[in-house]
């Protein structure tokens, strides 16, 4: 196991009610901002329930955040911030607005000229305006963690930021506003999540008994619940469990010790800046000819995973592996979420070049848990996609 230092400082307040307790985790006198996204809270009650536990406190609110946050549209929001003097900011949403919000969080801060430059050159942000979430739409975990994905329409980018200032101090996760989430989002959660796992867990064995046998679990409760909340996301038993795997699934738990890889995430984020398709289908995309192509690697975590995730009994080694890539593959699709690009675009000839061309020029010319898949790797894998 690697050396490693943990700290998540995110209060979780989790169960059926538990939006009644939001007053209490914001300061008295702050002067809070609560921000939202295309509207969902106002129709499925989120909202009023929102307001009415926070009884009369001066707020000021900011909607339109749209999925995959816009840095053009987080500016208008970051003017609002400065010129009302909020000190406290309250994201009531998903990944989209919950992202948008870290970033608004280290942009009132920050003191260059332009903000995009926090992700841009990937300047570190330990300090932010405090602010806390409540969750909507379990997925990307970015709940309990410091990271944060955020979209540039006129560069056609999509970068990412991280920092000890960007936890939120508390989220409220309820698993009943699951019930209005659309089948399409439920199955984004499920596939998000369970990749988020696959990132940190399909890489080269590391003597982590434990953080393995977490990603296991997180993995098998995903495929037990995550079909039964697409049937019905009103069982609640389902949706909380379901909730509860996406926050551990990246909260940095089962990262502890461990290689990382997430050369999946970063293909698939050019492939939502390219082709504006929802962040979980891309990485069902690019995950499995990820595993593919990387087969020779990757083969004994994909072993491992075929026997303990999928029962696999039968057969040699790879071809437990190839069959768990198989199962994994026949999961997406049994969460009516194809797997290949042309099923998203037709213009998909020109995504491998693009996406060398944008790794190049940032100079992420070695990735992967080995550090060692380049442009060119790259480029098969995104054909492979096709
Ligand atoms: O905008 P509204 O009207 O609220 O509707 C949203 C949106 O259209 C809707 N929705 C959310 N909660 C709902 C609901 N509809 C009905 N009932 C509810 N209770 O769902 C749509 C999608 O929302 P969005 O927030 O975009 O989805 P998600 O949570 O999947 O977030 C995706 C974003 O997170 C980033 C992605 O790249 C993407 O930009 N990620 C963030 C990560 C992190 N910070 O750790 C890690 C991930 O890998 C990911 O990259
Ligand atoms: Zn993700």
């Amino acid at each position: 196991m690697k050396n490693f230092e943990y700290k998540n400082p995110t209060k979780i307040l989790f169960g059926e009610g538990q939006i009644a307790s939001l007053n209490n985790e914001i300061p008295e006198n702050a002067k809070v901002m609560l921000l939202y996204g295309g509207g969902s809270i106002k129709r499925n009650g989120i909202y009023e329930q929102v307001k009415a536990a926070l009884h009369q406190r001066d707020t000021v609110e900011f909607g339109g955040i749209p999925a995959n946050p816009e840095y053009e549209i987080l500016l208008k929001a970051l003017n609002e911030i400065k010129e009302e003097k909020v000190d406290y900011l309250l994201a009531v949403g998903g990944g989209s607005v919950i992202d948008g919000v870290k970033f608004l969080a280290a942009a009132a801060l920050y003191e260059g000229e332009e903000p995009w430059d926090i992700l841009a050159k990937n300047i570190g942000r330990d300090v932010g305006l405090p602010f806390g979430t409540v969750l909507t739409l379990p997925a990307t975990g970015t709940e309990m963690n410091s990271f944060s994905v955020i979209s540039r329409a006129e560069t056609k980018e999509k970068l990412g930021m991280s920092g000890l200032g960007l936890f939120p101090q508390f989220s409220i996760l309820d698993p009943k506003v699951v019930h209005s989430i659309p089948k399409r989002q439920i199955a984004n959660g499920i596939v998000d999540a369970f990749n988020h796992v696959m990132e940190q867990y399909i890489t080269y064995p590391a003597n982590a008994n434990l953080q393995d046998r977490i990603a296991e679990g997180i993995l098998q409760t995903l495929i037990e619940v995550g079909p039964k909340v697409m049937n019905d996301p009103t069982d609640y038993n389902a949706a909380a469990n379901f909730m509860w795997s996406c926050t551990m699934a990246l909260n940095g738990l089962i990262q502890n010790g461990v290689p990382g890889d997430w050369a999946v995430h970063m293909m698939g984020h050019e492939l939502t800046a390219l082709h504006q398709i929802d962040h979980a289908r891309t990485l069902a995309i690019i995950g499995p000819n990820h595993y593919k192509y990387n087969f020779e690697n990757k083969k004994e975590k994909l072993t491992q995973f075929g026997e303990r995730v999928w029962n696999i009994t039968e057969g040699t080694m790879d071809e437990k592996a190839q069959k768990a890539i198989e199962h994994t593959i026949a999961f997406y699709h049994q969460l009516e979420v194809p797997t290949k690009l042309s099923e998203y675009t037709e213009n998909y000839k020109g995504s491998s070049q693009f996406i060398v061309d944008q790794f190049t020029k940032r100079g992420w010319t070695g990735i992967g848990e080995r550090g060692d898949l380049t442009p060119d790797d790259v480029k098969k894998i995104v054909e492979m996609s096709y």
